[in-house]
């Protein structure tokens, strides 16, 4: 198979011909059809001092992906050959205090997928069930393939509660305009992002966040100033690992507000702790995604919410075949860019080398076999079909849960609506799975309205019903 390795102690990587990683009893083989770039990619390549220390050569890389899972292994119940799904890259010991105490975000013996054991920039990447999150059939592959880095900034974003409070967002990454985004998505009053690239700040802008500042040349207090705030922000999440972004985050910070740091600083650097303990700041650190409930999250939110959806997938903007890895390298170091995608579902492709002239073998840059979006043609049939405009649902958990439970998708799910409880109120969806809102309990429509439960496209609003 094709794969993206480090195959020596120094920079580069090369696309190598590697054999297929076998499936052990408790695992699951996944053909991975998208995986997205992330700065540890970066580092990984450039073999800077954390990667040297951290990496063993060979070594496959890549823990950002979505595909099909091909294989699953004898003891495996949760999973199923033909099922899409992502991966979450870090794999814990299940035997330390926090593991067996389901805090597996918490274990001390994390080790990660494309860092410590071979990864996903290949044509097939090997996980154990309990990693693998079953994604729905018509989910966009490209949102698939960013649950990562979207599951960091749903960690972040959900650590704090956040309705009707004023949130700063030091760094416009992709991991920053998506949390700008689940800020918007969850409620909050004003969302100020802040970067020092005009370019990211436009994500940011166009993903919903309030007001952008370029911090080369705005300070954060114009901004409160602007927009009307007297006393500062309740929450801040930090997705830049600037010292500068943290200093000036400090001290715009409401007396009591709440940080969430996800930006990993190059090394140690000084706090302003004076103005830390004097204004009764709560700092939190933010690691990978919770084991699973930012998972489920995730899938709840994208869910209920197509402004959301659209947030994420406008994240998302070069895709490249995994042919060229070095172009797609490239624009994920220019820093013009939001997610950059490696399409590794090509499967006439041929392995070659680092080195070789790849550029013209691949499909051009951006070219998706579906539509732009990257839906494959059917999945986009299907959702055009779908009557006035409505939308196909994209499932997430609770859809999942519908679905096996409605003998046959696509009918309005009377079990549902004569004996279901509404035990949550995800979203109003049009399509399988959810209940005309005229035929709910008043009390179920109550509980949608009092959670911000909002419609969706067009056509009639659709409750769904989640049975316990
Ligand atoms: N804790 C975790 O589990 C975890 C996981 C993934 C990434 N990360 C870290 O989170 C951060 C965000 O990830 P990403 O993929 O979006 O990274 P990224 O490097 O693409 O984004 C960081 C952004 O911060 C901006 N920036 C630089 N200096 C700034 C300043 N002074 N003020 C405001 N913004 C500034 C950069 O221009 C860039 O757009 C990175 O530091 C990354 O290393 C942490
Ligand atoms: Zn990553
Ligand atoms: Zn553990």
């Amino acid at each position: 198979m094709r794969a993206l390795a480090k195959t020596t102690a120094a920079a580069g990587l090369e696309l190598i011909d590697a054999p297929e990683p076998t499936c052990g009893p408790d695992d699951v083989k996944i053909r991975v059809l998208r995986a997205g770039l992330c700065g540890t990619d970066l580092h990984l390549e450039a073999w800077d001092s954390w990667a040297a220390a951290t990496v063993d050569p060979p070594q496959i890389i890549g823990h950002e992906f979505f595909g099909e899972v091909v294989e699953v292994g004898a003891n495996v119940v949760s999973v199923r050959v033909g099922q899409k799904a992502s991966g979450e890259g870090h794999i814990v010991c299940g035997i330390c205090r926090n593991c067996r105490a389901g805090r597996r975000h918490l274990c001390i013996r994390t080790i990660g997928l494309g860092v410590n054991r071979d990864g996903a920039f290949a044509d097939y990447v090997v996980i154990p069930a309990s990693n693998v999150w079953v994604q729905p059939d018509d989910l966009d592959p490209d949102v698939g393939a960013v649950f990562d880095p979207f599951g960091n900034a749903t960690h972040t974003a959900l650590s704090f509660p956040i309705a009707g409070e004023d949130v700063l967002v030091t760094g416009a990454g992709p991991i920053g305009v998506m949390g700008a985004a689940i800020a918007k998505h969850v409620g909050a009053r004003y969302v100020v992002v802040t970067d020092v690239s005009d370019y990211r700040l436009d994500l940011a802008k166009a993903a919903g966040a309030d007001r952008v500042v370029n911090v080369t040349r705005e300070r954060i207090a114009d901004a409160q100033r602007s927009l009307g705030m007297v006393e500062g922000f309740d929450i801040a999440l930090e997705m830049s690992g600037n010292p500068s972004a943290v200093d000036e985050l400090i001290a715009n910070m409401n007396h009591g507000g709440r940080i969430a740091m996800l930006g990993l600083p190059a090394g140690p650097f000084p706090v302003d702790w004076s103005k830390v303990i004097t204004h009764m700041l709560t700092i939190k650190g933010i690691y990978g995604r919770e084991m699973y409930d930012t998972w489920y999250a995730m899938s709840a939110m994208l869910a209920s919410s197509r402004e959301l959806e659209q947030a994420v997938r406008s994240v998302i903007t070069h895709r490249f075949p995994a042919e060229d890895w070095e172009q797609a390298f490239a624009a994920a170091r220019s820093g013009e860019c939001g997610k950059v995608i490696m399409d590794w579902s090509d499967e006439d492709a041929t392995p070659r080398r680092a080195g070789d002239d790849v550029r013209d073998q691949g499909r051009p840059a951006g070219r998706a076999r579906g539509d732009r979006a990257g839906r494959p043609a059917q999945a986009r049939a299907r959702a055009d079909d779908a009557a006035g405009g409505a939308r196909q649902h994209r499932g997430g958990r609770g859809a999942e849960l519908l679905r096996e439970q409605l003998p046959r998708p696509g009918r309005p799910p009377r079990r549902a609506r004569r004996g279901a409880r509404c035990v949550r109120a995800v979203g109003f969806w049009h399509g399988v799975g959810a209940v005309h809102l005229r035929h709910a309990d008043p009390a179920h429509r109550a509980r949608a309205a009092a959670r911000g439960v909002r419609r969706a496209g067009g056509g009639d609003p659709l409750l769904v019903v989640l049975r316990r």
